[in-house]
């Protein structure tokens, strides 16, 4: 008999991975275990989020572990497992913690949810996805990671504030890699339908793509201790919906390219639909020479980085 509820593992209880939890507990979506490696902070949060659950009014159950058994049968599993940036890093400064990480973590994904679509949050998010892939060696479609759904929330919410609208009637499209050399596209970003470059000036969409492309560096600026977590792990609760409910949302996702925008072998935001398969198409733009050259450049720049620093 299938089972009545679905199953989301969030590994990682930090900052997060517990906002995720969050958000996916008041979304009804399933049962979700919280897996980190302090068993107690994972317990202690995921005991917490329960004692809320009569306040607003959820169905399934959060628990918290740190033994990988207890994800076994999980649909999707998100990974938020790993250090965040501080003040004057990048997030490729964290790629050598990171990525042993990641490695232990796929093993027991792979292991206990072999049948899982992985939504990869740690940084540097296109590496590690890459990464991941390759640790469970699961199909690319389900192995992919949030960064676009964020970046492009953030992008929102400046030109809501430029034009002076609503934020539900702006979309935005945030490709590339998830770092400095991030792709904000105007052309493809509307307000009421309408493309921004009908109702912003060329100076006020340069500010918004430069404060969209470090929005994250802001926030560590700000925080001084750690890096954003409300929006980040709203994002990945939204693309963990995208999956568990077969939404086939078009949204920008880092995604193994093979041969797509001219670039094969290495994981980059780009559109997708996201459905029960995660990764179910991969949508190729009719993109401008700059915005091309833009989107090839960051490509490389993390091909470099898998081969020199991961040894891919
Ligand atoms: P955090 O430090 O609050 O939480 C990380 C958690 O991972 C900690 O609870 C820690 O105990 C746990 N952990 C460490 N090693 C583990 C292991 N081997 N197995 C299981 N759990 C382990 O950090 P925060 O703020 O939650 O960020 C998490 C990651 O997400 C960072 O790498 C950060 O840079 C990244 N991030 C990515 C974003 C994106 O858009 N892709 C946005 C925001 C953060
Ligand atoms: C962010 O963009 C640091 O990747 C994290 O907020």
């Amino acid at each position: 008999m299938s089972k009545l509820r679905k199953k989301i593992a969030v590994i990682g209880a930090g900052n997060v991975g517990a906002t995720c939890a969050f958000v996916l507990a008041q979304k009804k979506l399933g049962d979700i275990v919280l897996l980190d490696i302090y068993e107690g902070f994972a317990k202690g949060k995921a005991l917490d989020m329960s004692q809320n659950g009569q306040v607003l009014n959820y169905d399934g159950t959060v628990t918290g572990t740190s033994n990988y058994e207890d994800i076994a049968g999980a649909d999707v599993v998100v990974v938020t497992s790993g250090f965040p940036r501080q003040p004057g890093m990048t997030r490729e400064d964290l790629i050598a913690k990171n990525a042993s990480i990641v490695k232990q973590v796929g093993e027991g994904i792979k292991h206990h949810a072999p049948d899982s679509v992985i939504i990869m949050v740690t940084n540097p998010l296109d590496l590690m996805t890459y990464h991941m892939q390759k640790v469970t060696g699961f199909p690319a479609h389900r192995v992919c990671g949030q960064a676009g759904v964020l970046d492009s929330a953030r992008m929102t919410h400046f030109v809501a504030k430029a034009v002076g609208c609503s934020e539900e009637d702006v979309q935005a499209m945030v490709l590339g890699g998830h770092g400095d050399t991030m792709v904000p596209l105007p052309r493809f970003t509307t307000a009421g339908g309408i493309a921004i470059t009908h109702l912003l000036s060329s100076d006020q969409i340069s500010a918004i793509c430069q404060r969209t492309a470090s929005g994250g560096g802001e926030i560590v600026k700000l925080l001084e201790r750690g890096s954003a977590f409300y929006a980040p792990g709203s994002a990945a609760a939204v693309m963990a919906e995208a999956v568990l409910n077969d939404r086939k949302r078009l949204i920008p996702a880092s995604a193994l390219l093979t041969g797509q925008y001219g670039l094969t072998d290495v994981y980059i935001g780009v559109p997708v639909i996201l459905g029960a398969n995660g990764i179910e198409r991969i949508i190729e733009l009719e993109l401008n020479d700059d915005e091309l050259s833009s989107l090839q450049s960051s490509g490389k720049f993390y091909q470099s980085q898998l081969s020199e620093i991961l040894g891919y």
